[in-house]
C-alpha cells in the first residue's frame, strides 16, 4: 500500500498550531509582523503574495504590504527594505520574486537583514545551515523534511537523492536532508546516468522543474519520492516533475501534485515568521 503524504492537511496542522503560539506570545505582548513586496503585478506572484498574506492573517500575525509598480527603480527598492530593516515593528520581510529585469535580485537579497531574512535566501542564512547554525531557512526543502518527520520517515542513514541544484530548492534540500544524517547524492542537469543514480535512493527529492520527468525507470520499489515540481498541463490540470501514476506502485510513500508539497512552503514561512517569537 503506497501512502499518500497529505501536505494540505499537514500545513493546516502546522497553521493551528503556530495560531496558539502566536495567541500566547501576544498573551505575552509579543507579536510578529511580516511586510511583503512585490514589485509590479505579474498575476502568479499576485496569486502567492495573497496566500501569504492571508496565511499571516489565519494565524495571527501582522503584515505589511507593499505593492510598487514596475517601473520603480532598484534604489528605491532597496531604500525601503532599508527602512524595514530598521523598522522595530517588523519582523520578517519577504520580497516575492522574480523582480522585474532592471532590479538585480541578488543586490535585493543581500540588502534584507539576516535577522528579518524569513525566506531564508540571504548569503548568511545560506551559510549558516551549511555549517549547522541556527539561522532562517528556506521554506519549500524545510516543508519536505516538515513532512517526511510528521509521516515518521526516517531519514538517517537512507540513501537520499536529490534532482535539481537550485540555490532555493536543491541545494539547501541537500544540506538539510545530510544535516538529518543522510547519505545525500544531488543531481544536476550533467550528472551522468540519472536514472541509475535515482534508483538507488530510498527517499527521491525532486525539484526539476520538468513536467513528469520521474518515471518507474528512476524509482526504486518501496522509495519515498517527494516532488517539488508544479506544472499546469494543456487539458489544465497541475501535474508535478514526476509522472504520478506511473511510479505510484513502486513507492512506500508519495506526496501529490497539488496538495503535495506545495502547501507546506506557506507553512514553514509563517514558522519563520514566528522564530523569533
Ligand atoms: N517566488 C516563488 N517562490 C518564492 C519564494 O519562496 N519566496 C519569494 N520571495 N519569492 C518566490
Amino acid at each position: 500500500m503506497t501512502v499518500i503524504i497529505d501536505g494540505k492537511a499537514v500545513s493546516k496542522r502546522i497553521k493551528d498550531e503556530l495560531k496558539e503560539l502566536v495567541a500566547n506570545k501576544k498573551a505575552q505582548g509579543k507579536t510578529a509582523c511580516l511586510a511583503v513586496i512585490q514589485v509590479g503585478n505579474d498575476p502568479a506572484s499576485s496569486v502567492y503574495v495573497n496566500n501569504k498574506k492571508k496565511a499571516c492573517e489565519y494565524i495571527g500575525i501582522g503584515s505589511k504590504s507593499y505593492e510598487l509598480k514596475e517601473e520603480t527603480s532598484q534604489e528605491e527598492l532597496l531604500s525601503l527594505i532599508d527602512s524595514l530593516n530598521e523598522d522595530d515593528d517588523v519582523s520578517g520581510i519577504l520580497v516575492q520574486l522574480p523582480l522585474p529585469g532592471h532590479i538585480n535580485e541578488d543586490t535585493v537579497i543581500r540588502r534584507i537583514s539576516p535577522k528579518k531574512d524569513v525566506d531564508g535566501f540571504h548569503p548568511m542564512s545560506v551559510g549558516a545551515l551549511s555549517i549547522g547554525e541556527d539561522g532562517f531557512v528556506s521554506c519549500t526543502p524545510q516543508g519536505v523534511i516538515e513532512l517526511l518527520k510528521r509521516y515518521d520517515i526516517e531519514i538517517s542513514g537512507k540513501e537520499c537523492v536529490v534532482v535539481g541544484r537550485s540555490n532555493i530548492v536543491g541545494k539547501p534540500m541537500a544540506m538539510l536532508l545530510l544535516r538529518e544524517n543522510g547519505t545525500v547524492t544531488l543531481c544536476h542537469s550533467k550528472t551522468r546516468d540519472l536514472k541509475a543514480v535515482c534508483k538507488r535512493a530510498d527517499i527521491l527529492v525532486v525539484a526539476v522543474g520538468k513536467p513528469k520527468l520521474i518515471d518507474h525507470e528512476y524509482v526504486k520499489e518501496g522509495a519515498v519520492v517527494i516532488d517539488v515540481g508544479i506544472h499546469r498541463m494543456e487539458n489544465g490540470k497541475l501535474c508535478g516533475d514526476v509522472d504520478y501514476e506511473d511510479v505510484y506502485d513502486l513507492c512506500s510513500a508519495i506526496t501529490p501534485v497539488p496538495g503535495g508539497v506545495g502547501p507546506m512552503t506557506i507553512a514553514m514561512l509563517m514558522k519563520n515568521c514566528c522564530k523569533n517569537l
